[in-house]
């Protein structure tokens, strides 16, 4: 079959979406770029905010349209979206054949092949409050140690997943209830992967967790602690550049920043989300630490790690958000000198304790003015930070070429523009072959803006400065 995955939501999903289109690809089946002329269409979907489940629910609408006119098309929901809403999702006028929980992933090749059936398929995750589905977790595990190291979204990047799930309970969150618990994979299994990656030349390594620096993993009498992992997955061949999201801020110890610090391929930078500068708002939200506790783990790592860069997101209109607290945001912004900061508006998710217990209070009006106010503020911020690298080299990881270039109207004489991603996260454009791709090259920054750095290409090889 040619099948099509739509993926949303976070890295985790990018991730998973790999790992399945490894696994039909090994059934036989044909993975496209797009949905035109698919068989069937997964979409793998995230419940985070209101908004990335209509996607899905509008794209929804559109197959059973298609399908209604007799077009034969598979349609399957994996990941949060599955989890959370079940049979919800599956109405007369909204056919699903496939409901896929984010901890059965393993099942999508069999589910599938049922679906071709005409067999709908459901595999969901049992609630967190029951015990876990041993032979499920010990299936996803070979899931990811089964993966093909050359198959994914990069040539020279990857995600390694350190842990599932998420034990926080944040109050706006919804990720712990279709996440599940949160556990820790074996530091073994770990680096054998990294080492599969890197040896096909995939070195620059992502670990991802929901609060990635809680990892730890007891055998016997020992722990291995987040910053023990990073020296494990750091010391593996090939391991170029080392990178770890995201972070929660209770939990970044020194430890992590000594590792940080001395061993040169973790790169020195922190996604750590703040989510409010107010203490109301984080007390209100449960994220367990103060501003002021914030503060201090900024100033500890700009101290230990002086090169650090920082990114973080925040979450506006949370119920009972007042100008003060806003304003507390704002001047969090201002003094953090993130690199880049996501803003969010609040979204009232469901079945968390905030959805169950406060109002959401906060019109979407006044909303839409504070994303719009952090987002200035982040941008006069963005742009200081970028043009502080004016003039220096820096190495970067060409990703290909840039979005302006990928579009048709572009389509382009002369050679096109291409980016790339320094150590720290920097999206660096600059002209270039695009056979550079997946390629560390150097390049002289001459230019930035508020989540961008332009730079030259450096180097001896004149071949790469002629215009082709
Ligand atoms: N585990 C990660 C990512 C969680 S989801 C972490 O804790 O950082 C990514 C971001 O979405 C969160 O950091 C938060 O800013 C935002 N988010 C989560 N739930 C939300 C909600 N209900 N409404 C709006 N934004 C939300
Ligand atoms: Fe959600 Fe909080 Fe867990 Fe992040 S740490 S996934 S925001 S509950
Ligand atoms: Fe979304 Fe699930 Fe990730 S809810 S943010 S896809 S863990």
């Amino acid at each position: 079959m040619k099948v099509f995955i739509d993926t949303l939501g976070c890295q985790m999903n990018r991730l998973d979406s790999e790992l399945v289109a490894a696994a039909l690809r090994r059934d036989g089946h044909e993975l496209l770029a797009a949905r035109d002329g698919a068989d069937a269409v997964l979409y793998n979907t995230c419940s985070v905010r209101k908004h990335a489940e209509q996607k899905v629910l509008s794209r929804l609408g559109v197959d059973a349209r298609q399908r209604a006119e007799g077009r034969r098309l598979i349609v399957g929901v994996m990941g949060c979206m599955a989890q959370r809403l079940g049979e919800k999702l599956r109405r007369a006028n909204r056919p699903v054949d496939i409901l896929c929980g984010p901890g059965q992933l393993h099942a999508l090749p069999e589910m599938l092949a049922a679906a071709a059936a005409g067999r709908p398929a459901t595999a969901l995750d049992p609630p967190r409050t029951q015990p876990p589905d041993q032979a499920a977790e010990a299936a996803m595990d070979r899931l990811d140690a089964g993966r093909d190291p050359h198959a994914g979204e990069s040539s020279a990047r990857a995600f390694i997943r350190v842990a599932r799930g998420c034990d926080n309970f944040c109050t706006y969150c919804i990720v712990p209830y279709v996440r599940g618990p949160e556990r820790s994979r074996d530091p073994r299994a770990i680096v054998e992967e990294a080492r599969r990656l890197a040896g096909a030349g995939r070195g620059e390594i992502t670990l991802i967790g929901q609060t990635v620096n809680r990892y730890t993993w007891t055998a016997g009498e020992r722990t291995v602690r987040f910053s023990d992992l990073l020296a494990r997955v750091s010391a593996v061949a090939g391991v170029r550049r080392l990178r770890f999201v995201t972070s929660h801020p209770l939990d970044f110890t020194d430890d992590i920043l000594h590792a940080m610090r001395d061993l040169p391929n973790v790169v020195e930078y922190i996604h750590c989300p703040a989510q409010s500068g107010s203490d109301r708002m984080l007390k209100a939200m449960n994220r367990k630490y103060t501003r002021a506790a914030y503060d201090e783990l900024l100033a500890r790592a700009r101290e230990i790690v002086p090169e650090v860069v920082l990114a973080g997101d925040f979450i506006v209109g949370f119920p009972g958000e007042t100008e003060e607290d806003h304003a507390a945001s704002a001047e969090l912004i201002r003094r953090a000198r993130y690199k880049n900061c996501f803003v969010f508006k609040y979204s009232p998710r469901p079945g968390t304790a905030a959805a169950k217990t406060l109002t959401d209070n906060v019109s979407d009006a006044v909303k839409r003015r504070r994303n719009n106010e952090l987002l200035a503020v982040q941008q006069e911020a963005g742009l200081a930070h970028h043009r502080a690298y004016i003039g220096r080299t820096l190495e970067v990881l060409v990703e290909g070429p840039s979005p302006q270039t990928r579009k048709p109207a572009a389509a382009h004489f002369g050679r096109p523009q291409l980016v790339g991603r320094s150590r720290w996260d920097h999206v660096v454009i600059f002209d270039g072959p695009a056979q550079l791709a997946g390629q560390y090259v150097d390049v002289e920054i001459t230019g930035a803006a508020s989540v961008t750095l332009f730079a030259v290409l450096r180097g001896n090889d004149e071949s790469l400065n002629r215009p082709e």
